[in-house]
């Protein structure tokens, strides 16, 4: 769980600092959209196969922290047969309480991201096999996109915020008082950089001041 969630964290960076190209322009966004797709890593490999080598492991790695979480669930209900008699949280953070229904809800998301992006059977504006700049100026002209997009990036930056401090503690590094406050802190910072970074570029759209 912690190791497929912290490779997701680090596709989600990478991700979001692509998008941020859209404000260089439509031609440097195309083409950054158009490199990622075409001549990575050519030509140790054929061109356009990186995305397909890519897409396969982080396939892998979704699949491998789905199962993570089913397996952990079921064990954490087994562990216990009878209710708690007292229920009031006395220390859990509202993202970690959040975590199961917050992926889930998050992966329901993705997959609308997927068919609206990568596969464009959902056209929000646009036209199938439009140019991506094109493709995200039109869906983020329109509110009901942008909002959308603002509660699943919120959602998705709550599963980071816990989901950073869980792993980092899981492979052993929340050792001591000072460590806890790090890594608290660190996690964070990742889930800021990335709820500003992802939802800034869909808000200049969606104002006006890119378009
Ligand atoms: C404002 C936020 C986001 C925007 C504007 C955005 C935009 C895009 C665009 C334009 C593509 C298609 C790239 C292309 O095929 O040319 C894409 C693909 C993708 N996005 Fe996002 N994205 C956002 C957030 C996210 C988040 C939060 C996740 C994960 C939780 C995510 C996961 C993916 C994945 C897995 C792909 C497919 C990559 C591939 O084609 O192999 N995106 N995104």
């Amino acid at each position: 769980m912690a190791i497929t969630g912290l490779i997701m964290v680090g596709f989600l960076l990478m991700h979001m600092y692509g998008n941020l190209k859209v404000f260089l322009g439509a031609d440097a966004f195309n083409h950054y959209a158009h490199w990622l797709k075409g001549d990575i890593l050519y030509p140790l490999v054929p061109s356009g196969t990186f995305i397909w080598i890519f897409r396969v492991f982080l396939l892998v790695a979704i699949v491998a922290h789905i199962w993570s979480a089913a397996v952990l669930t079921g064990r954490a209900h087994s562990a216990r047969s009878s209710k708690y008699a007292v229920t009031k949280r006395l220390s859990q953070t509202y993202a970690a309480r959040t975590m199961r229904w917050g992926g889930v809800i998050l992966a329901g998301f993705l997959v609308f991201h997927l068919l609206q992006f990568t596969a464009q059977v959902v056209t929000t504006g646009f036209r199938a096999g439009s140019e991506p700049y094109d493709m995200v100026i039109a869906s983020f002209s329109q509110w009901w996109v942008t909002l959308a997009y603002l509660v699943w990036v919120a959602i998705v930056c709550l599963h980071v915020r816990h989901g950073v401090w869980s792993a980092l503690t899981t492979l052993g590094a929340n050792t001591s008082a000072k460590a806890r406050s790090f890594l608290n802190g660190l996690a964070w910072v990742i889930a800021i950089v990335l709820f500003v970074g992802f939802m800034i570029m869909p808000l200049a759209v969606q104002f006006g001041w890119v378009k």
